[in-house]
Parts: C-alpha cells; sequence; structure tokens
C-alpha cells in the first residue's frame, strides 16, 4: 500500500525504520537461577528479547523482577544459568571484557564514583585500564565527554563529594560513554533526582540518543522518563518479557502488573502521557 509522503509524521517515519533495522541485541531462552542451601531461586525462565538498533528499549517490572541483573548478563558481568545473549551478532560469552567495554556503556543504578579520583579522572578511567593510550590523549577524549554531557571544563578537578545528584549522574554517564560504544545500559537513571535534575537528565540522554546514534536498554519505574524517552516498553513478570511493543500497546495488555503500572493510582499521569508525546500514540 502506497503512503504519500504528507501522511508519513517523523514519528512514524522513525518507528518504520526502528522496526527494519538490525538487532543489536538477541536474548534467547534465557534462565537465571540462583541457588542456595535452602532455596533454588528462578529470576528468568525461557526469556527472549530483541533490541533494534537505534531504539530506546525500557524495561519495566516489579522489583526483584530481575532487570538489574539482565543488564548485567547483557554487559557479561554476569553470566545466565542457560540460554544465549548476543550483541551486534555476538555472543557476549565471547566478547570478553575488551569486547564489551568497546560495545557497551553502562550506568549503574547505584553506580557511584570513585571518591577518592576527581571527575576527570572518574571519566577516563575504563580508557586507562586499557592502558593503550597516552596520558595525554586520554585527558583529551574525556573532556570531550566531559563536555558534552554538559559539564565545564572547570569542573573536571572537582571531587565526587562536591557534586549534585544530578552531576554525579552525568560523569558516571560520561564514563560510560569515554569508549563510544554503540550500545547504552541505563539502570533507573532519573533515579533520586528533583524533578528539575530528571527532567534536564531527560533532555540529555535525548540529544545523546540522536547524536551519537545510540542503541538505549533503560530500566525506569519513572512514568516521565519512561514515556518521554522509549520508543518501545519490555514489561517483565512472571520471569519472563510479558510483552515488548510500543506504549500505547502495552498499557492495553491486560496482564495485572501492567494494569496496576500504568492504570492504577499512577494510571491518570500515563494517559496524560500518551497524548503529550506523539511518538507513544
Ligand atoms: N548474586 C545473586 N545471588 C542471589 N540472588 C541474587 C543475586 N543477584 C540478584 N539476586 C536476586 O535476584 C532478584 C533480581 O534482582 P535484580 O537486582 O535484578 O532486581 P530488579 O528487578 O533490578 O529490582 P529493583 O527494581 O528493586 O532494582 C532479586 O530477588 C535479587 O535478590
Ligand atoms: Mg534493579
Amino acid at each position: 500500500m502506497a503512503t504519500s509522503a504528507r501522511e508519513t509524521t517523523p514519528a512514524t517515519a522513525a518507528t518504520a525504520a526502528t522496526a527494519a533495522a538490525a538487532p543489536m541485541v538477541e536474548i534467547r531462552k534465557l534462565w537465571t537461577v540462583f541457588t542456595s542451601p535452602e532455596r533454588r531461586f528462578v529470576v528468568h525462565e525461557d526469556l527472549d528479547l530483541d533490541v533494534r538498533q537505534g531504539e530506546v528499549l525500557s524495561l519495566v517490572g516489579g522489583s526483584g523482577t530481575g532487570k538489574t541483573v539482565l543488564l548485567r548478563q547483557v554487559l557479561g558481568l554476569e553470566t545466565p544459568t542457560r540460554g544465549d545473549i548476543e550483541v551486534l551478532g555476538q555472543s557476549v560469552s565471547e566478547l570478553g571484557r575488551r569486547g564489551a567495554a568497546s560495545r557497551i556503556g553502562m550506568l549503574f543504578q547505584h553506580g557511584a564514583l570513585f571518591s577518592a579520583f576527581t571527575v576527570l579522572e572518574n571519566i577516563a578511567f575504563p580508557l586507562r585500564e586499557l592502558k593503550t593510550l597516552t596520558p595525554t590523549l586520554i585527558r583529551e577524549a574525556a573532556m570531550v565527554k566531559l563536555q558534552m554531557v554538559g559539564l565545564k571544563p572547570e569542573d573536571a578537578a572537582r571531587m565526587p563529594s562536591d557534586l549534585s545528584g544530578g552531576m554525579i549522574k552525568r560523569v558516571a554517564l560520561a564514563r560510560a560513554l569515554i569508549m563510544d560504544p554503540p550500545l547504552l545500559l541505563l539502570d533507573e537513571p532519573t533515579a533520586g533526582l528533583d524533578p528539575d535534575s530528571s527532567d534536564g537528565f531527560v533532555t540529555l540522554l535525548r540529544s545523546l540518543h540522536r547524536d551519537l546514534h545510540l542503541t538505549v536498554i533503560m530500566v525506569t519505574h519513572d512514568l516521565d522518563t519512561l514515556f518521554e524517552l522509549s520508543t518501545r516498553i519490555a514489561v517483565l513478570a512472571d520471569r519472563h518479557v510479558v510483552i515488548a511493543a510500543p506504549p500505547k500497546e502495552v498499557i492495553a495488555h491486560p496482564h495485572p502488573f501492567i494494569h496496576d503500572f500504568f492504570l492504577g493510582p499512577r494510571g491518570q499521569r500515563a494517559m496524560e502521557l500518551l497524548r503529550e508525546y506523539p511518538f507513544a500514540i
């Protein structure tokens, strides 16, 4: 069916382009089981998920459903009990630390900075670990990232204890981006920020996603962050992904967690946001 240019809005064009894009992450038949002498605890069971290049895929689910564990597995920090995770067609288990670091940046949920290091040393840390660049080049690369996240050159020498929560997040983001990875993992990026800092951080994430052509997997409980950034939402419940779809489709799903999450007391806000963000409609 032919569609005239007039009928193709930027949002629908972007959605179509994303749908056609190659996979960035493919998760197949993933199991995560923690065992202790007292119990066997299944976190993920036969979990499948695809993330396409250029997407911002948000992962939502109740506390303890295994969102952070899943991100850590994509990064290669934890190994699933069974199943496979591929990033750009290569199994994470084969990527190794260097391979993963050059492809994937992560902003950790409780990602503290190194308190004894300056802002610039924190941002440069992954590059210093690599031991392949000169100190001058490392410093220059870190300064570029510092300014990319909206900090000023004079912030470079400050210590983490002197920074606001929003600035700490920005430094951690600059550190996650220091190797120019195509894939960025964000675990609760706006948790703990005041509304203004949160808005500023979401705006920064949106422009970095666009300018750096990033693919993003983001865990968030915050509805504003979720609706402002997501191209799709994946819901983790009953130990697997119940649905991964654009926001409007997800909200219409009858699963009780989804109903409570979007249509409970917070539902009014969810509906306002659906109307506000054309991408979600
Ligand atoms: N190394 C481990 N050994 C045993 N259990 C673990 C381990 N790591 C995580 N878990 C358990 O796995 C479950 C999933 O943890 P995870 O941190 O991924 O939850 P989450 O979905 O990120 O929750 P939240 O929204 O509270 O951050 C939790 O019950 C946690 O206690
Ligand atoms: Mg978590």
